[in-house]
């Protein structure tokens, strides 16, 4: 049975609003972007893409900016936040950290995972498929420590 324009144009006030919606959190506008994160490190792809997806945007100068990042108001709180996580620790700069300078990062990651305190929860209600697994987090504890120990024992 062929769709009636009443159909249409009820779906089109249903859905339209959920899609906009939808595209309001998820269309993302690049820029900015940069080299790969952790440069110099031992790090496994599947750990990579974990920190790409949950932390980058943060920590790294490869943030993608919302769509939403540009409103008044919601602009300055997401600015602020990138510029913080940024100064604390940037994935971008990884290489030009001294080694303990990286061991003590490493051990501060460990220590955000096992709080929950990152990614911060405002982050993970919006972007919801930054939030970390189990496997995830145990996949990012065994790195830190390897890549700890490996840092430590680099000639
Ligand atoms: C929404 C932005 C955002 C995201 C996403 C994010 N962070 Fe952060 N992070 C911050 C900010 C802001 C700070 C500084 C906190 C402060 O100064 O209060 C911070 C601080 C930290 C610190 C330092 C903590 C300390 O005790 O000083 C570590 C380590 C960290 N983040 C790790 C991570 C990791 C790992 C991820 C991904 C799993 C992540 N962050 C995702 C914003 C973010």
């Amino acid at each position: 049975m062929p769709v009636s324009w009443k159909e249409v144009v009820l779906g089109c006030i249903v859905f339209g609003a959920a899609a906009g919606g939808a595209l309001l959190v998820e269309a993302n506008v690049p820029h900015e972007r940069s080299g790969q994160i952790l440069e110099g490190s031992h790090l496994p792809s599947d750990v990579r893409a974990t920190f790409e997806r949950s932390c980058q945007d943060c920590h790294s100068n490869n943030t993608y900016w919302p769509i939403y990042s540009s409103l008044p108001v919601v602009s300055k709180l997401i600015h602020d936040d990138v510029d913080k996580g940024r100064k604390t620790m940037n994935f971008s700069n990884w290489q030009d950290y001294s080694r303990g300078k990286k061991v003590g990062y490493l051990a501060l990651i460990q220590n955000s995972l096992h709080t929950r305190v990152m990614p911060p929860a405002k982050y993970t209600a919006l972007h919801f498929n930054a939030k970390l697994t189990a496997e995830q987090l145990d996949a990012i504890e065994k790195w830190t420590g390897q890549e700890m120990r490996r840092i430590i024992h680099e000639k």
